[in-house]
C-alpha cells in the first residue's frame, strides 16, 4: 500500500529571495550563489525547516549533521532553518509550529517518538507543508520521503563486527539497544540478531533497550546486566558509540576494558579513539555529508513540486504503507580503517589524534 499524498506543493518562485531579506538568525541562513545555476529552468525555491532531536543521545546531531546540512543547503542556494528540540517532544512541536508560521515549505524532522512525529507531520500537511523523515522513520506518519541509511545493515555490520572480534570461542553477549521509541533502534537490534543468533557458540546473557539513548542510564543498565551475569560477559553489542562508551566505562572499573569487545555507531571522535585504543571493537560510519546532501536534494525536489530520485521504498511496520526512500550504505570501521573516516571528512585527524591518541594515530597511518 502506497502512502496517500493529499496535496500538491506549488512552487513559489522568488520566495527564496524574499525570505533572504529577513535573515539574521544564526541558526538559519541562505546563500543565493547556487540558485538556479544547475538546471537553469527551475530555481531552488521555498524554505526548508529541519528539526534535530537532541544533543545528548549522540554528538552526531550538532557536530556532524548540522554543519553538513548547512553546507548542503548553502550549496543548493536554499533558505533553511535548523533547530534542535533538545530531547523534548513538546518543544519539537512548538518549533514545528513556529517554522510553519514563518513560511517553511518543507519540514524535515528526526522524530523523538513516532506519535509526536506523526502529529507534527499531520499538522504540517494540513497547512500545505511537505514533510520528510530524516534518519528515523515516523511510524504512522505522513512524510512524503524518508532519507536515512540502511539501518538493518547497520545492525548487521555491528553483529558481524562483534563476531569478528570474538572469533570462534564460546561467548556470552550483552545487548545494549537504542531507545524503544526509535524505529532505527529496532532495526539495529534486528540486524545484529540476524547475524549473531545463528552462531551457536554465542549466548545472549542480557539485553535491554536504553530509554532515549541516555548514555548515563546506559551505564547503570549495563552495570546491572553485568552484575546479573556474574561478570561473565565476553562481548557487548552496543547500538551506538555513546552506549558503547558507557559499557566501556563499566568494563574499565572491572578491569575488563580492551578484553571484552564492544561495538558502536556514528564514528564519533570518542568512538574512533576507543577503536584506536582497542577498548571498542568497531563503529559504523554513516557520512553526514551524504545524508544531508540527500535530504537537501529531496527537499529541493519537493519545494519545486518535483518527484525526488529514490533508492526504493521503506515499509512502515505500523500500517504496511510504503514510504519512498533514499537509503545510503553504512560502513564498518575497525582499527584497520579508521583513516577512511578521516579521509572522507567524517572527522578531523586534529580532533581524533589528541594527547595519548597521537601515537595510536601514527601507528594507524593517520596524520
Ligand atoms: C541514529 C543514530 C544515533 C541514535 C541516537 C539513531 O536514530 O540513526 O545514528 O546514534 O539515533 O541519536
Amino acid at each position: 500500500m502506497k502512502r496517500k499524498h493529499s496535496f500538491v506543493l506549488v512552487p513559489l518562485l522568488g520566495l527564496s529571495m524574499a525570505l533572504t531579506a529577513c535573515g539574521g538568525d544564526d541558526s538559519s541562513g541562505s546563500d543565493d550563489s547556487g540558485t538556479g545555476s544547475d538546471s537553469g529552468s527551475s530555481e531552488a525555491v521555498g524554505k526548508v525547516g529541519v528539526i534535530l532531536p537532541d544533543t545528548e543521545s549522540s554528538v552526531r546531531w550538532e557536530s556532524a549533521d548540522r554543519p553538513a546540512l548547512e553546507a548542503a543547503f548553502k550549496e543548493a542556494g536554499v533558505e533553511y532553518d535548523i533547530q534542535n528540540a533538545e530531547g523534548d517532544a513538546e518543544r519539537m512541536t512548538q518549533i514545528a509550529d513556529t517554522m510553519i508560521g514563518n513560511g517553511v515549505t518543507v519540514l524535515a524532522i528526526v522524530n523523538l517518538d513516532s506519535e509526536s512525529g506523526a502529529a507534527i507531520q499531520e499538522k504540517a500537511q494540513s497547512q500545505g507543508v511537505a514533510t520528510i523523515d530524516y534518519d528515523r522513520l515516523t511510524l504512522g506518519g505522513s512524510a512524503e520521503y524518508y532519507v536515512s541509511f540502511d539501518n538493518t545493515v547497520v545492525g548487521e555490520l555491528q553483529g558481524q563486527g562483534l563476531a569478528d572480534c570474538l572469533g570462534d570461542k564460546d561467548a556470552n553477549i550483552v545487548y545494549l539497544n537504542g531507545s524503544p521509541t526509535d524505529n532505527n533502534a529496532t532495526l539495529f537490534a534486528e540486524g545484529a540478531h540476524s547475524v549473531l543468533d545463528g552462531m551457536s557458540n554465542y549466548k545472549v546473557v542480557g539485553e535491554q533497550a536504553v530509554p532515549d539513548w541516555d548514555n548515563e542510564e546506559a551505564a547503570t543498565i549495563f552495570q546491572q546486566l553485568y552484575t546479573a551475569a556474574d561478570g561473565k560477559v565476553d562481548g557487548v553489542l552496543a547500538a551506538n558509540d555513546g552506549l558503547g562508551g558507557a559499557a566501556i566505562s563499566i568494563l574499565e572499573g572491572a578491569g575488563q576494558a580492551g578484553k571484552v569487545p564492544v561495538t558502536g555507531q556514528d564514528a564519533t571522535v570518542e568512538g574512533l579513539q576507543n577503536v584506536l585504543a582497542g577498548t571498542q571493537c568497531m563503529t559504523v560510519y554513516k557520512s553526514a555529508t551524504k545524508e544531508a546532501g540527500a535530504l537537501a536534494d529531496v527537499a529541493i525536489a519537493l519545494a519545486n513540486g518535483d518527484e525526488a530520485d529514490v533508492t526504493g521504498t521503506t515499509v512502515d511496520s505500523s500500517d504496511d504503507s510504503e514510504v519512498p526512500s533514499i537509503l545510503l550504505e553504512p560502513q564498518a570501521i575497525t582499527k584497520d580503517n579508521v583513516g577512511d573516516v578521516i579521509d572522507d571528512g567524517g572527522q578531523k585527524a586534529a580532533d581524533v589524534c589528541t594527547g595519548k591518541f597521537a601515537d595510536l594515530c601514527t601507528e594507524a597511518g593517520i596524520s
